[in-house]
């Protein structure tokens, strides 16, 4: 499956960029053995997370008390005093912070410079790279084994599987929890959420393919549970192979993924005529608006914004600005369509008759803050999950 050459979905970039822009091909594929879900070609993550990555996980408070409440939750799982917590792709210390506050001894590691001086900022522990068998055995032996490896819309970002999976085997403690939560599979096919498929996402997991690529390391998947956040994830905690027994909710979801067809081809052959569809009701839907003379702008210049925009070909024409509020987005143009991208204030001085949700999975957070937006009479567009101008 193609979605055309893409730009890396969070290089947003200044005019005089334009002509060294890297593209490459975003073509996700499904094994059937194991049902896992991934990009075929993915740029070099040392390319992606690194100094400018604009994303911080501090810029939605939803996200910021759901990772209070994951804090409070690995807290409750660990019986020691003060368990070690090691965090995979810390970003700006969000988790890591409650992880302190919870009462845990907490590291993070995290590859973005201004990521890590973030946290150091915050008076909390990094170590600076790439989290790998090698970092791994490097921590182990500095502050001894962890009781609890957490990664939040991290590991679903690094492509070596094996060398992770040795990394988390060198540093967690015979007794001890790795947890992570991505975007779900699933959820993705459920909803035609396509724009999950980006360079940084070079898995979109399932269970099947969570037990099938960590079982080969003596990994066992002991539970899962289904989050809402990011438009529909999956929490996966695994365990050394026959450590503890695995909750009912792992055959459940295995049964139900079996039943949905997962790992079967046909079901992603929908899946592109879906994506197809979707994409043409929004380019068909913005040169309505367009051709009627209405403004349109965008609202939050998301990673997976780069997906829908660059895959349906909607630039400055249709979609005028982008409002997001990431100051190191704000001035910038969006990958590959060079959109202008403003702050919320500039927005909301000078509101658009419509405005395209990209943040679909921030809607109530959004829509609380820009409620001067309908009020005014501007209305919302949303593609997910299916193209609509909402009431
Ligand atoms: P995400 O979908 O990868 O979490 O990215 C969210 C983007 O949306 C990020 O660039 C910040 C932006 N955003 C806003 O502009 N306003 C908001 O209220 C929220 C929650 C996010």
């Amino acid at each position: 499956m193609s979605f055309g050459p893409m730009p890396l979905a969070n290089a947003f970039l200044s005019e005089a960029d334009i002509a060294s822009e890297e593209f490459y091909p975003l073509e996700p594929a499904i094994c059937e053995r194991c049902g896992t879900f991934q990009l075929t070609t993915q740029p070099a993550p040392s390319r992606l997370f690194r100094s400018g990555y604009p994303f911080r996980t501090g810029s939605s408070t939803r996200m910021v008390a759901h990772f209070t409440a994951l804090a409070a939750e690995l807290r409750r799982r660990c019986a020691e005093e003060r368990p070690l917590v090691v965090e995979i792709g810390a970003n700006d210390g969000t988790l890591l912070a409650a992880l302190t506050a919870a009462g845990c001894c907490a590291i993070g590691v995290e590859p973005v410079n201004e990521c890590a001086a973030a946290i150091r900022a915050r008076g909390l522990e990094v170590v600076e790279g790439f989290f790998n068998a090698a970092t791994a055995g490097a921590i182990a032996a500095a502050h001894g084994c962890a009781d609890v490896i957490v990664a939040a819309n991290v590991i679903c970002h690094i492509p070596d599987v094996h060398d992770l999976a040795a990394g988390i085997c060198r540093l967690l403690e015979d007794a001890g929890l790795f947890v992570f939560e991505d975007p779900y599979l699933g959820d993705m096919l459920e909803v035609g959420s396509y724009d999950q498929i980006y360079d940084e996402h070079v898995f979109v997991w399932s269970a099947t393919s969570v037990a099938a690529a960590f079982q080969r390391h003596g990994l066992e998947l002991i539970d899962v549970q289904p989050l809402r956040t990011h438009g529909g994830s999956l929490r996966y905690v695994l365990a050394r192979t026959g450590r503890y027994p695995a909750a009912p909710s792992v055959e459940e979801v295995l049964a139900h993924e079996r039943a949905r067809g997962l790992s079967r081809r046909d079901t992603y052959e929908r899946f592109r005529s879906a994506c197809e569809a979707s994409r043409d009701a929004l380019s068909t839907l913005l040169h309505r608006l367009h051709d009627q003379g209405r403004r349109v702008e965008g609202y939050a210049a998301t990673s997976k914004s780069t997906t829908v925009l660059n895959y349906g070909r909607i630039g400055p024409t249709l979609i005028q600005r982008i409002a997001d509020s990431t100051p190191a987005k704000q001035g910038k143009l969006t990958p590959g369509m060079h959109i202008p991208i403003v702050s919320p204030e500039h927005f909301m001085a000078d509101p658009p008759d419509f405005a395209v949700l990209f943040a679909w999975n921030h809607a109530a957070e959004i829509f609380e803050k820009a409620r001067a937006f309908p009020e005014g009479g501007g209305r919302w567009i949303r593609f997910v999950p299916d193209v609509r101008i909402l009431d």
